[in-house]
């Protein structure tokens, strides 16, 4: 199984989601590889820094083999999750490709959805027709912000999933990250950690019915 976080807009929250999910899945025992294909080394450095991303597994990868790295890590049935640099790549693409769930992170601003939307458009492109799983996720938000209520509702418009959990904008996420670590490894129980565990049950639920539907 390979998730690929990925949207074609710099700081949307990508690396944020990807270790916040690596850490939450790797607690609950699931143990996944959190390859970081950005040249940026944002998941890298995280893990050099004290806690370690709790020991989750980091694969360095920014080269254009990315993606099979993430193919083989995958190949003996385990989880693999992917953080992408926020540009146009050969290895992004492929990243995408390989995905068996696409998570596309969106700050809820009409330039970031703009953005996304090219994200999207890669998507339909695929030369064999083939769509992966994809949900878009809203981050950064206030809670019921009228602007998060309408780009929300945009994105159904535009036939776009959005999952119901979002990540809001709290100061534990950079605050965790000092220590090289995310919200569920400071309080499994606070509201941070809250989010994360909705975002990841969803997660599991879309690919959950999405098997069974296979
Ligand atoms: N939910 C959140 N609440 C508060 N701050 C956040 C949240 N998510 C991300 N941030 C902060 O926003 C900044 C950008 O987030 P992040 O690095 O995850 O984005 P990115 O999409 O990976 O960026 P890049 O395209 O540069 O790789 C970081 O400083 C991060 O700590
Ligand atoms: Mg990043």
């Amino acid at each position: 199984m390979i998730i690929t976080v990925a949207t074609m807009k710099g700081g949307s929250g990508k690396s944020t989601v990807a270790s916040c999910l690596a850490v939450y899945w790797h607690l609950r025992g699931r143990h996944p590889s959190l390859i970081d294909a950005d040249p940026q080394r944002s998941i890298v450095r995280l893990a050099a820094r004290e806690r370690a991303l709790g020991g989750v597994a980091v694969v360095e990868d920014a080269t254009e083999d990315a993606s099979k790295t993430a193919r083989r890590l995958a190949s003996g049935g385990g989880l693999v999750i992917i953080d992408t640099p926020g540009f146009r790549s050969r290895m992004t693409l492929d990243c995408i490709a390989a995905a068996d769930f696409l998570l596309v992170p969106v700050k809820p601003s009409p330039f970031d959805v703009d953005r996304m939307l090219d994200t999207i458009g890669i998507l339909t492109d695929r030369p064999d027709g083939r769509r992966p799983v994809f949900r878009c996720l809203l981050t950064q938000t206030t809670r019921d912000s009228v602007i998060a209520k309408h780009i929300r509702s945009e994105l159904a418009e535009a036939g776009l999933p959005v999952l119901t959990s979002e990540m809001t904008n709290r100061v534990a996420y950079p605050e965790a990250s000092l220590w090289g670590a995310t919200p569920s490894l400071i309080s499994w129980k606070g509201p941070a950690a809250k989010e994360i565990a909705a975002i990841a049950d969803e997660v599991d639920m879309v690919l959950g019915a999405q098997q069974a539907a296979a």
